[in-house]
């Protein structure tokens, strides 16, 4: 396994800045895929004519958004900002998706900070022309917290639709095993327990996801420099169940391009958007290294290891 991590890249200044040199895109630019397919923007995702300009008259099927949910970021002890500027990306996903669409948002709950931003964003969004649907709890490997606190070992999903969306149900495959045992039953004067009696080990998908695997660096998926990697499993269940081949789908924060790699494996199309041009390029390289290689991250390599090799002149740790 090669061992070419990079640090986070928006922790670290002077490596964000030695690769802006690699990027195709500039704030505004929109790169489209050679195959026809993709779209990524190096766009603010509250600027409404600028994602006008991305869609171009397609409407999507399905958002799944996963904004950063560090309040500090916005200047702000309060939630209210956070929640004014989210609720300008949300105007922009009602511009851009179908009037039958489906939308799903990640957002953390601080536990220690009467669970913002998450409280604050679901009550904004009883504003907007969006239903909700369902809470999904993906389950972490790991966890974090203290020796006086239950260890907080779960992602916040939020389920949206408006209109008469998608949903196929039989399509959100899981590997979620049955651990619940219980509701006892006399068979053949024996007892036996719903384990027993069972036809498929398996649970269809309901809203507590046990059977995703946190990305980490011994992972295909892995890309090095990525802070906030979402699993392309958990993409794939939200694409699957939300969309059907050819849909246009879109991301208004890729990073890493999570949702961009599976909906190349789903055939479906992404249209994607980040605002810095550093993870743009890093999704675009993504997408290029899956079509070159079939790996869909670096692993313990990183997505500008050749240049970086050349370059002398970066300290990158
Ligand atoms: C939590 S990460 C998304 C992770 C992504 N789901 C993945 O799996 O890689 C948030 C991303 O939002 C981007 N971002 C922050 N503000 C933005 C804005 N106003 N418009 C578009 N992107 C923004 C950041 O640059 C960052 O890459």
């Amino acid at each position: 396994m090669k061992n070419l991590p990079l640090p986070r890249i928006d922790r670290n200044s002077r490596l964000h800045e030695h690769l802006q040199r690699y990027c195709r895109l500039a704030p505004g630019e929109i790169w489209r895929d050679p195959e026809g397919k993709h779209r990524i923007g190096c766009l603010d995702a509250t600027d409404e004519a600028r994602i006008s300009r991305l869609m171009a008259g397609a409407k999507a099927t399905l958002a799944i958004h996963d904004p950063p949910y560090n309040m500090v970021a916005f200047d702000s002890a309060e939630p209210a900002g956070f929640i004014a500027w989210c609720s300008r990306w949300i105007d922009c996903t009602d511009l851009a998706l179908d009037e039958d669409g489906s939308l799903y948002v990640w957002l953390g709950a601080d536990q220690n900070d009467h669970f913002q931003p998450l409280a604050d964003f679901m009550i904004m969004m009883r504003s907007k022309p969006f239903r909700s649907r369902s809470f999904i709890t993906m389950r972490n490997q790991r966890g974090y917290g203290t020796q006086k606190n239950w260890m907080a070992v779960r992602q916040e999903l939020l389920y949206y639709t408006r209109g008469n969306p998608v949903f196929n149900i039989d399509a959100a495959y899981t590997d979620i095993p049955k651990i619940l045992r219980g509701y006892y039953k006399d068979i053949d004067g024996k007892t036996t327990e719903n384990l027993q009696r069972s036809k498929s080990k398996n649970i269809r998908a309901g809203n507590v996801w046990v059977d995703i695997q946190q990305v980490f660096y011994r992972m295909d998926e892995n890309v090095n420099g990525c802070y906030a990697q979402k699993p392309i499993k958990s993409c794939e269940r939200i694409i699957r169940a939300s969309s059907n081949p050819q849909d246009v789908i879109v991301d208004f924060f890729c990073h890493s391009g999570a949702a961009l790699i599976a909906c190349e494996l789903l055939s479906r199309r992404c249209f994607a958007v980040d605002i810095d041009p550093v993870f743009c390029e890093i999704a675009i390289r993504r997408l290029e290294h899956f079509r070159r290689t079939g790996k869909t991250g670096w692993q313990n390599g990183n997505p500008f290891e050749a240049e970086l090799a050349e370059d002398k002149v970066v300290q990158i740790s």
